[in-house]
């Protein structure tokens, strides 16, 4: 009699919410959309083992827009585990949400065991009067010994390794993401250099869009928005983003066998309204 392998882990991932308390976004409600993606989870992957949400949580930071969200993940199958993007505030954040795990220095970051893997989850908000432009992100020396600390714990534990940033570490493609990405992101890679070998996947933000390749050859992906999408081409004089094409998050499938990599379904979801 042969084992039936061991079935892998999922791991859902939900991206650019930008959730609004009181008013439309772009004609749209991103709770709507966020319902309708959690609904379409619920129906499809209840069986998943928890849910990342990649930030830009909320579109204006206030503490009505997080309120409105942790009423929209009540009663979820799955725990949440939170990164905070360019629209987010760090202290309306975390009064609306003070379970939430934070760093020494109070930055939403953490770092947990999933399987066979370590999550490794970073804070890149950052205060717009130290970057080049708004809307960019940055770790900082500070935020990189966390993760530092976290790749070092995975080697101790024998665990491979999935990070998570909000502002992509690469350049994408698209000059209006290019110009706001993670201006740290040759220390950001430097740190994960000397752990490569079992880091399986880096997971952004921030494009709106799934896009893949590698980062100083390590995998990365990125994301559908639950909410609206970026066109490779942003209409000049427009809105960047278009609420018309199809949302969407990711499913992850994380193999128990040793030698399986990771592998990403991005689920698209038919239009909600
Ligand atoms: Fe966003």
């Amino acid at each position: 009699m042969t084992d039936e392998p061991a079935l892998p882990l999922k791991l859902l991932v939900m991206a650019d919410v930008h959730l609004r308390a009181h008013r439309p976004l772009h004609g749209i409600d991103p709770a709507s959309r966020l319902a309708h993606a959690l609904t379409h989870a619920r129906r499809h992957h209840p069986d998943a083992a928890a849910l990342v949400l990649l930030g830009d949580l909320v579109h204006d930071g206030t503490e009505a827009d997080y309120r409105r969200l942790a009423a929209l993940l009540q009663d979820l199958p799955w725990p949440v585990h939170f990164l905070l993007g360019n629209h987010d505030d760090r202290t309306a954040f975390r009064t609306v949400f003070p379970e939430a795990p934070v760093d020494g220095a109070g930055f939403v970051q953490t770092a947990f065991p999933l399987g066979r893997h370590r999550l490794i989850l970073l804070d890149s908000l950052e205060d717009p009067a130290r970057l080049p432009r708004r809307h960019a992100g940055r770790l900082g020396s500070e935020r990189l010994s966390f993760l530092s600390a976290g790749l070092e714990e995975a080697e101790r534990a024998g665990a491979r390794v999935l990070v998570f940033v909000h502002h992509p570490a690469v350049a994408i493609g698209i000059a209006e993401i290019d110009a706001i990405g993670l201006v740290d992101a040759d220390a950001f890679l430097a740190t994960l250099a000397p752990h490569r070998d079992r880091i399986d996947q880096l997971f952004f933000g921030h494009v709106h869009r799934v896009t893949a390749g590698s980062a100083a050859g390590l995998p990365f992906t990125t994301l559908a928005s639950t909410t609206m999408q970026l066109p490779f081409h942003p209409p000049a004089g427009g809105p960047a983003h278009d609420p018309r094409l199809p949302a969407g998050y990711a499913v992850v499938l994380l193999p128990a066998a040793d030698q399986a990599q990771p592998v990403i379904h991005h689920e698209m979801l038919p239009p909600a309204d």
